[in-house]
């Protein structure tokens, strides 16, 4: 592998995660990839064998204490200290605040708000140290998969919106906290992605397939993946700090 950057990005067994990682292997960059099912991390990593940059397979669950802290440590020990953290696992629930499945609440708050700002904390604190080591002449970016269901109130899907949201203003004031130190922290804010997200969490075929047909087509990852590519290759003074993508012809 040449001397480019190092990554890890979460969420790389399905859709936005998984071609991300793609992009930023075909670019050059050794990827710690993340995500519960060590089987797909490891068909990716097949799958990308061959281009000019590398994948470290990483299989766990983003609630456990301590899985950022051990997927950043795995980057340093195969390629050095990793200067790129994506952080696009999560999930979605169906249903409006009556009509969603509340056994479900504390499970999507755990992984889309809790585990995501344990990510910022942890990835943020080593950043930071790495910074204040080197000066901050080198950047570093921490990328954040939110949604446009997290910038505007979406009446039928304000469950899982709200820890969009939430996340939303976790990225902005992380920014303002590590900016000084040439730390880019960045909202990716996409509309209707065409990926595993719909099934994952049981949304509606139908629904959905009514979606695509009124505003379609639909992004699909790779138009996500060109976008955090984008992000990442600024000169280091600027910051694209946020980024909302939709299909065309999706209206809200
Ligand atoms: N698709 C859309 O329309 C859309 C629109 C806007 C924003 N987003 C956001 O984009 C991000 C990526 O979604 P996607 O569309 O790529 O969905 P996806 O295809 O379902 O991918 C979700 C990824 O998150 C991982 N994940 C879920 N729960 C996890 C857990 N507890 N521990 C570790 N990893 C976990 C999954 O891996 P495992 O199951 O293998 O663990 C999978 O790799 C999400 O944050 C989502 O909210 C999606």
């Amino acid at each position: 592998m040449s001397q480019q950057r190092v990554a890890v990005v979460t969420g790389a067994t399905s859709g936005i995660g998984r071609a991300i990682t793609g992009r930023l292997v075909q670019e050059g960059m050794g990827v710690v990839a993340a995500g519960r099912r060590a089987g797909r991390l490891g068909e990716l990593a097949e799958e990308l064998a061959g281009q000019p940059g590398a994948v470290l397979p990483l299989a766990g669950e983003m609630t456990q204490p301590g899985h950022t802290e051990e997927l950043l440590a795995a980057a340093e020990r195969e390629w050095g200290a990793a200067s790129v953290f994506v952080a696009s696992a999560g999930r979605g629930l169906p249903g409006t605040v009556l009509g969603s499945d509340a056994a479900q609440w504390r499970e999507l708050l755990e992984v889309n708000y809790l585990a995501v700002l344990h990510q910022l904390r942890a990835c943020a604190a080593v950043f930071t140290k790495q910074a204040e080591a080197d000066g901050g002449s080198q950047v570093r970016d921490i990328v954040v998969i939110g949604s446009t269901v997290g910038r505007q109130v979406s009446a039928a899907n304000p469950v899982y919106g709200s820890t969009k949201f939430a996340v939303h203003s976790l990225v902005e004031a992380l920014r303002q906290e590590v900016c000084a130190l040439n730390i880019r922290v960045t909202l990716i804010e996409p509309g209707f992605v065409r990926s595993g997200f719909q099934e994952a969490a049981g949304y509606d075929t139908a629904w959905f397939e009514g979606v695509a047909a009124a505003s379609g087509p639909l992004l699909v990852p790779e138009d996500v993946a060109e976008v955090v590519q984008f992000v990442l290759d600024r000169p280091k003074h600027v910051h694209l700090d946020d980024i909302r993508l939709r299909p065309t012809r999706q209206k809200a």
